[in-house]
């Protein structure tokens, strides 16, 4: 059958779904018509021309990826409900912070029988706990929504370097063949897993995984410290015990989370991959740099040119979750995070490891 698709995304995270192959690829498919609507918050250039004007002209976001083409099926649409009214296949790829806003203005808007897939890494903190976006999505829109994360960083996607990602679906595995054929490039590798919520938060959680290396970079405390537990390489201990602390909250959320997905792209690898490269990571070496004098927003702002950050809010959210059920002590890196970007510690406290015990359970 035929179907249309759309992407939600601000300008900003175009970045991520702009490889030509991709989009061309898109139209390739039986699942998909020709045109991929995609929703862009609008934003005025300085010369006075719209965003998605732009776009449409001339096939590229003059603002966020320059001297990139996207396909020429995709379609910059500024008005959200516009964007999903035809759409079969729903792909979400915008901040965390913003879905619950943007889920509450679909409700009722979109068709039956659509699929979705988050690439949103973040969660949503509720009174009765975390609630991942996955399922956010699945709950305000009564549909079914699959997740892809993995190690793959934005620009280096857009000149097709060769990259990974996961996907994680619930219970159709022909659906996830689906999101596997319309994702995979030749140089875009992506393997299924049935297990939404533990690629998810493997997805999620790294970010502040990220957050800490940066801390850890921005205090010079060299490479060594970034693969071992010993007190001389502290900072190779920081992945270590950043995946460890993953695993062990993602099975105390789930236990259906299976250990294999820390070994796909999404576990390991992106924790590797954002450790060492990422926006998170870079950010967070500004911020110990300034002896946490700077504030995230103002480097954000500085360093990002409007995308924004995950790792912080993230931390935070993870924090008053951690919090809720008394885990705190249980997810030291993760609590530590929290409170070094909000002034209370200082971030050399990264590297306090008296404060990595043993294992969580
Ligand atoms: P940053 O947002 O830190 O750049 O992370 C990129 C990423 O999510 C890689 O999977």
């Amino acid at each position: 059958s035929l179907l249309s698709s759309s992407l939600l995304m601000p300008s900003s995270f175009l970045r991520f779904m702009c490889a030509n192959d991709w989009m061309n690829l898109l139209i390739k498919t039986q699942y998909v018509s020709d045109e991929v609507r995609m929703w862009v918050f609008e934003e005025v250039l300085p010369n006075g021309e719209k965003l998605t004007d732009v776009i449409n002209k001339t096939n590229e976001n003059a603002n966020y990826l320059p001297g990139i083409k996207l396909g020429r099926n995709v379609v910059a649409d500024p008005e959200l409900e516009n964007a999903v009214k035809e759409a079969n296949m729903l792909v979400f790829v915008t901040p965390h912070q913003f879905m619950d806003g943007i889920c509450k203005k679909l409700k009722g808007k979109i068709k039956g029988e659509v699929e979705a897939i988050s690439l949103v890494k973040g969660m949503e903190v509720k009174k009765e706990g975390p609630c991942m976006i996955s399922n956010l999505i699945s709950k305000e829109l009564g549909i079914n929504c699959s997740v892809l994360m993995g190690a793959n960083i934005a620009n280096e996607i857009a000149v097709e370097k060769f990259s990974e990602a996961t996907v994680g679906y619930r219970e159709s595995r022909e659906i996830a063949d689906t999101w596997v054929q319309l994702f995979s490039t030749p140089y875009f590798m992506v393997t299924p897993v049935r297990d939404v919520e533990g690629v998810e938060l493997c997805g999620t959680l790294k970010n502040v995984v990220a957050i800490a290396a940066g801390f850890v970079d921005g205090l010079e405390m060299g490479n060594n410290t970034k693969a071992s537990s010993s007190n001389e390489v502290l900072s190779a201990a920081i992945m270590r015990i950043g995946l460890r602390e993953m695993k062990a909250l993602s099975k105390l959320l789930f236990p259906s989370v299976k250990d294999s997905t820390f070994f796909e792209s999404c576990g390991v690898a992106d924790v590797i991959t954002t450790c060492l490269g990422g926006r998170n990571r870079r950010v967070a070496e500004a911020f110990a740099q300034s002896g946490g004098k700077r504030s995230f927003d103002e480097l954000e702002a500085e360093m990002l040119e409007g995308q924004k950050l995950q790792g912080v809010s993230t931390a935070k959210e993870l924090y008053e979750a951690l919090n809720h059920r008394g885990w705190m002590e249980m997810f030291p890196l993760f609590s530590t995070v929290h409170q070094i970007c909000i002034g209370r510690l200082k971030p050399d406290a990264i590297v306090n490891y008296r404060n990595f015990g043993p294992n969580p359970k």
